[in-house]
């Protein structure tokens, strides 16, 4: 791909249109102008933002893969309650839908219409009349035209991660949803986990003092996944490993992490810097397993470095290549306390400084905390959790739980469209910047300078008990 066809897919198709070169180098500059030159008037309308309740939520499913067939499971408790209702099921693949069926059968005596066969018969799903949420479960490239016609035809929308992988896509995102007044979040489950929660409950209670630093990361073995010829339709995932190179994940550890920091609610994304390692582990793989896609552009290791304008900073990695044990490292450095995850330890600083000692907490004290800190929602939904399929050890239930309700009773959501479009455009930017020798990228503003207004993190609030 030459210079000007890759920053054009990173950047989106009207980029180049726009630009005012006759020809184009490359050049740092010439990138930080195109990144300027596409950011569109937004305003910031959608925090806060309430629909009219909706007493009994009818959805409908688009991608029944392993992620939209595991989702389906996560609504049986509130089906049962009559909270919410699949009225619909969409996948190119009839195998997929007749699955999907037989699942929900299982707990919904009402039968979904079902849409399959042709790449767009997800638009029949979109237009249905009674559907009010499309969830969004599809390989990544569909995510934002899906999304995008959802909301055109007044229909809230709920997408997987990421909700976009081009900066023309995240505009378009926060301009549609500002405009026609619908609801558009990316599902990041990763900031129900009750480990995520339990540290941004002590952070909101003042033990932590003060955040300068956080780590976070997507590092999951995924070789045979990706090489697998079954598991992803079409092997859609190791495709983007052929031609891109950068952090393609970055929002299971970066979500929480915004949360901690109130990314959008008092602080913002800056700038990036990001480098990634020479790529061996998945061509060797791949070599080994003689499978048909054997080079890859993506390095083993990203390492995208934030920082915010409160000058936090924040180091997500993402590696899907090697063994490296699963891991979203979720490390909190505070002035007060630090926290490290996988597994999850806890260090409390004392008054004055010393020279030697300085531990994580005994299991007995960092117990305490942990029941001290329990995230009131774990709390309220525990129980609830382990009746039903989980999802994720219990944050997928807990994610779609609070999405119903919220819809139910006419609520703002926990997330909104700035914090999928915010946590997402970290892909394109860590793809510029690794082609630029870690070249510094200005990280745009999708709010329109609502961040700059303290707030309250909506995941904080309780809801009337249920
Ligand atoms: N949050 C999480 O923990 C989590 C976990 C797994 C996957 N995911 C996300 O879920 C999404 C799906 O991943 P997956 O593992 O289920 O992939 P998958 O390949 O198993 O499933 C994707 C499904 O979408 C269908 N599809 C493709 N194009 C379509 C179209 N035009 N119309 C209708 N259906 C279409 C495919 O046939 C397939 O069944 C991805 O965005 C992934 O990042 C998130």
């Amino acid at each position: 791909m030459d210079r000007k066809k890759f920053i054009q897919s990173l950047l989106g198709t009207s980029a180049l249109a726009a630009m005012p070169y006759s020809s184009f180098a490359g050049e740092s500059n010439e990138i930080l102008d195109l990144l300027k030159g596409l950011e569109k008037p937004v305003s910031g309308s959608m925090y806060g933002f309430s629909a009219a309740p909706i007493p009994k939520l009818k959805v409908g499913i688009i991608g029944l893969g392993n992620r939209g067939a595991g989702l389906i499971e996560m609504f049986q408790y509130m089906v049962e309650k009559g909270q919410c209702e699949i009225v619909a099921l969409c996948d190119i693949r009839e195998k997929q839908v007749s699955k999907a069926v037989e699942k929900l059968a299982t707990f919904q005596s009402i039968k979904p219409v079902t849409y399959t066969g042709k790449d767009d018969v997800w638009k029949d799903l979109v237009t249905q009349d009674n559907v009010d949420l499309v969830l969004v479960t599809t390989p990544w490239r569909w995510h934002t035209p899906m999304a995008l016609y959802a909301m055109e035809n007044d229909k809230h929308v709920a997408c997987e991660v990421p909700i976009a992988y081009t900066m023309e896509d995240c505009w378009n995102l926060v301009r549609t949803a500002e405009r026609t007044k619908k609801h558009c979040i990316m599902i990041e489950n990763c900031c129900y986990n009750e480990e995520e929660l339990f540290v941004l409950n002590m952070i909101e209670n003042g033990v932590f003092g003060d955040v300068t630093h956080t780590e976070g990361a997507y590092l999951h073995d995924l070789r045979a996944h990706m090489l697998s010829e079954e598991y992803y339709e079409g092997q859609w995932r190791l495709k983007q490993h052929v031609t891109r190179d950068g952090n393609f994940y970055t929002t299971h550890g970066l979500g929480p992490i915004a949360n901690y920091l109130k990314i959008g609610r008092g602080d913002n994304f800056a700038h990036l810097s990001s480098m990634s390692s020479r790529e061996l582990n998945l061509s060797e793989t791949a070599k080994r397993l003689n499978a048909s896609e054997q080079v890859f552009k993506c390095g083993d290791m990203n390492n995208t470095m934030i920082r915010t304008e409160k000058g936090k900073t924040i180091l997500l990695q993402f590696d899907v290549h090697t063994g490296r044990p699963y891991s979203r490292i979720n490390k909190v450095v505070g002035t007060k306390a630090v926290h490290d995850g996988y597994p999850s330890r806890l260090f409390i600083d004392t008054e004055e400084p010393v020279f030697w000692g300085h531990n994580w907490l005994g299991d007995e004290e960092y117990s305490t905390y942990k029941t001290k800190y329990q995230h009131p929602l774990i709390k309220k939904m525990k129980s609830v959790s382990q009746q039903f399929k989980q999802g994720h050890g219990g944050m997928d239930f807990v994610m779609m739980y609070r999405l119903v309700r919220c819809l139910n009773l006419g609520l703002p959501l926990d997330l909104n469209v700035y914090d999928g479009v915010m946590w997402s455009a970290i892909t394109p930017l860590s793809e510029l910047s690794t082609a630029s020798k870690s070249l510094s990228i200005p990280i745009p503003d999708f709010t329109g300078g609502k961040w700059k207004e303290e707030r309250e993190l909506e995941i904080m609030r309780r809801l009337a008990s249920d």
